[in-house]
């Protein structure tokens, strides 16, 4: 009977395929699948030759068998390999790759009005005053009436009033401490930070100007008094390009024996010099109720240097902020002996500052927090 005859067609047939597809098998799950292909028990091919081994003659069957096996032990071992050259690569588990390029981090800047108001606290830290805040939400007496504007002053309709639904009842910020910024707040400011105002008052409003502070000052502390109010202040005004119904204000307060009105400018002048650079400033006679006499004070305009254009309506002035002597009415209203103690006031826009400083002609560009304007500013 003649003996089938040794096939080894068919094992370099399995070896060229098990080469061809060796190369791409580059992971775990593509060298299972090769292994399963050509040496699982139920189906791989190379298993399947080894299968045929029974309808081969003794001595062909020894050597098929060797060279079936070879090529197992040759594919088994070519897997292997790869298997841990693989695993040698991979990383441990929660392993940082400090290859890998940093990430950029977004990088916030200073908001414009923040700005100006670092560097007016900075100035007015420098010459000793003490800087701190005050309520929101205030009520009549010291936003208006103990500023010398009883209930029928037609100096209210000066300043449109946003008031409470409900008064907030029994609103009593003089029984707190103030918050001070100060690093060299007067001596002996902490502890009597906590005199209590005698009249318990119902929160009737928003408060309109941080004058209101004055008054909550005063009725807290004796003289001399010497600080900077930086806080929001909100009135009835429709958002356009020079009003919005919340914006910034400081207060300054300077309250003491013999201050006078030169003690006003030379302070004012000293402040706006350090703001906008080597300016004109003018005061302008005008009105307030809580000083006598009062004054605008006005910067001559950068964008002309004083001979007129459209930024400062051909006037060669722009007006930066009010100001006076404080109102004896107001000396009284808080307890201090207007005979003794004289002082000045003066309220001024963060905005109107921040505009002026950095050419910005709409308040609202302030509030958007669009970022083509906010990068404009440096970090
Ligand atoms: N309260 C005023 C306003 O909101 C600004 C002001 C004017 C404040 C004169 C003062 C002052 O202290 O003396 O427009």
């Amino acid at each position: 009977m003649p003996e089938p005859a040794l096939d080894r067609s068919a094992i370099e047939a399995a070896r060229s395929e098990f080469r061809a597809r060796f190369d791409a098998a580059d992971s775990d799950q593509k060298l299972k699948a090769l292994h399963d292909e050509f040496l699982s028990r139920k189906s791989g091919s190379v298993t399947g030759l080894l299968k045929t081994l029974g309808t081969l003659a003794p001595e062909a069957r020894r050597e098929f068998g060797q060279l079936v096996n070879t090529l197992k032990t040759e594919i088994e071992t070519a897997l292997d390999e790869k298997r841990r050259a693989i695993e040698s690569t991979r990383q441990p588990a929660g392993a940082v790759d400090v290859t890998l390029p940093g990430r950029q981090l977004p990088m916030g800047r200073i908001h414009p009005l923040m700005r100006v108001r670092r560097e007016v606290e900075d100035i007015f830290t420098h010459m000793g005053y003490e800087i701190l805040e005050g309520p929101e939400v205030e009520d009549d007496f010291h936003n208006f009436e103990a500023l010398n504007m009883p209930p029928d002053h037609p100096a209210r309709d000066m300043q449109d009033t946003l008031y409470l639904g409900a008064p907030i009842a029994g609103a009593t910020w003089g029984a707190h401490r103030l918050s001070t910024h100060a690093q060299g707040a007067p001596s002996g400011v902490e502890g009597r930070g906590t005199v209590p105002d005698a009249q318990v008052r119902a929160a009737t409003l928003l408060r309109t100007h941080t004058s209101a502070m004055q008054i909550r000052y005063m009725k807290t502390f004796p003289p001399p008094v010497r600080i900077i109010v930086p806080g929001r202040v909100y009135r009835r005004d429709n958002l356009d390009l020079s009003h919005t119904p919340m914006f910034q204000q400081f207060e300054g307060l300077v309250v003491g024996e013999g201050i006078t009105l030169a003690d006003l400018k030379g302070t004012l002048e000293a402040m706006i010099r350090a703001l906008f650079g080597d300016v004109k400033v003018r005061l302008r006679p005008s009105f307030f109720p809580y000083t006598e006499p009062s004054a605008e004070v006005d910067v001559s305009c950068r964008s002309c240097g004083g001979s007129g254009c459209g930024v400062c309506k051909h006037t060669g002035w722009l007006e930066l902020l009010g100001s006076g002597m404080v109102h004896p009415a107001v000396f009284e209203a808080v307890g201090y002996d207007p005979d003794k103690v004289t002082g000045f006031a003066f309220g001024m826009g963060m905005e109107r500052i921040a505009m002026l400083k950095y050419g910005v002609n709409e308040i609202r560009l302030f509030y958007e927090n669009d970022l083509r304007f906010l990068e404009q500013f440096p970090i």
